[in-house]
């Protein structure tokens, strides 16, 4: 008995199929031997997924000028999985200080403890990152801009010290997405995406991408992704195919609003900095000209100082940026990041309180609008 219907589906849509399935049935007994062959890129279980997620993959690999792709259920997913694929016990990890804080609390609280040499870097040490590196260091990872304190990093100059030490890298390069940078044509062995963010677009679907070029790469990551177990659901996949049909014109608008937006709280009294790599008052400016070709949606903020009441009168008088600790939707976002994390931190460029805020795609006007009665308001009880 077959349960393989080979006759040629006649059903033709704009709109991909979900294919749904644990389990992946086989023609013949040699064929179930020899499951194993299928991988990485057939199917033999759903832990590695269905044709859904293989259209979804081979959708990223492309905008990533990538050969593979692996669909995770999360970015923070995507992360661990690049790591636990390739470090072991014994060896020496350099995770830049402004790297994503779920990758920096999965290397202090997890890998140390499994005998991983974990070293937070100072993130705008560009070359100098060759002075940290060790006979056994496996792994960089990079993050450009930096999660909220967005220091640019010069990703060229710390791919050329890895690759002539035989050191693997990786980039979380969720900000820019690949429509604005595109890591791997600049020796990044893995270019992360928390498709949670800009590839879904709106809000409400988690997953992550690890993009690469290396073939063995690519054949242990998805060994990896199946001995861990992270799949990605099928809708979830559909969900974020749907996403990058519109991607483009997202990016081009909520960008594009975030940095009108940014220059005007850039002239505001009350902001005493605003951190944004796309504004020219910004230290890692000239590096995001010379390698980036657009702005993210999102940028952080120090407004002059004050007590936490203040800030909070700030953000409760909002009235169009919900409280929430996501970005890139079509919702704009604003979350709050007090000064203990940042002197927490080895090398944060500030030890004063941050607000963070993601651009959707709302009118710009009504959103100054509402940063401008907030910050009258936070003016009004610092008194
Ligand atoms: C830059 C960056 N990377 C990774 C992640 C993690 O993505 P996820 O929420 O899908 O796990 C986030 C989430 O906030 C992020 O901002």
């Amino acid at each position: 008995m077959s349960f393989i219907d080979h006759a040629k589906n006649p059903y033709a849509s704009l709109s991909p199929a979900v294919w749904r399935g644990s389990t992946v049935v086989f023609d013949s007994f040699e064929d179930f031997v020899a499951r194993k062959s299928r991988q990485p890129d057939g199917y033999s279980y759903g832990i590695t997924g269905t044709p859904t997620a293989r259209g979804l993959e081979q959708r990223i690999a492309q905008l990533e000028n990538g050969k593979h792709c692996i669909v995770t259920p999360s970015g923070q997913s995507a992360l661990m999985t690049t790591v636990m694929g390739f470090i072991r016990t014994g060896d020496h990890i350099l995770v830049s200080d402004s790297c994503y804080g779920g990758l920096k609390a999965f290397a202090q609280y997890w890998l140390e403890k499994l005998g991983v040499d974990v070293e937070f870097y100072p993130p705008t040490i560009d070359s100098g990152i060759e002075q940290l590196i060790k006979s056994n260091t496996k792994m960089i990872c990079l993050e450009a801009p930096g999660t909220v304190t967005m220091e640019m990093q010069d990703i060229d100059a710390i791919t050329a010290v890895a690759k002539r030490h035989g050191v693997l890298t990786m980039m979380d390069n969720t900000w820019a997405s690949p429509l604005y940078f595109r890591p791997l044509d600049h020796g990044v062995d893995f270019s992360i995406e928390a498709a949670t963010k800009f590839f879904g677009g709106h809000s409400d679907v988690l997953m992550g991408s690890i993009s690469m070029n290396n073939a063995d790469h690519y054949s242990l990551l998805r060994e990896t992704q199946s001995i861990l177990g992270q799949q990605a659901s099928p809708e979830d996949c559909f969900l974020v195919l749907r996403g990058l049909e519109t991607l483009n014109v997202r990016l081009k608008e909520q960008c594009g609003n975030a940095l009108q937006i940014a220059q005007w709280l850039d002239q505001q009294p009350m902001v005493k900095q605003v951190l944004f790599p796309a504004l020219p008052s910004d230290p890692g400016h000239a590096i995001w000209r010379k390698h980036f070709q657009g702005n993210g949606c999102l940028f952080s903020m120090i407004l002059q100082p004050a007590d936490e009441s203040a800030l909070g009168a700030f953000f409760n008088a909002l009235k169009h940026f919900p409280i929430g600790a996501s970005w890139g939707g079509t919702h704009s976002l604003i979350a709050y990041y007090p000064a203990s994390q940042q002197l927490a931190r080895a090398f944060s460029p500030t030890s004063e309180p941050i607000i963070r805020i993601s651009i959707g795609l709302e009118d710009p006007a009504t959103l100054i609008e509402d940063l401008q009665n907030a910050l009258q308001t936070y003016e009004r009880a610092r008194r």
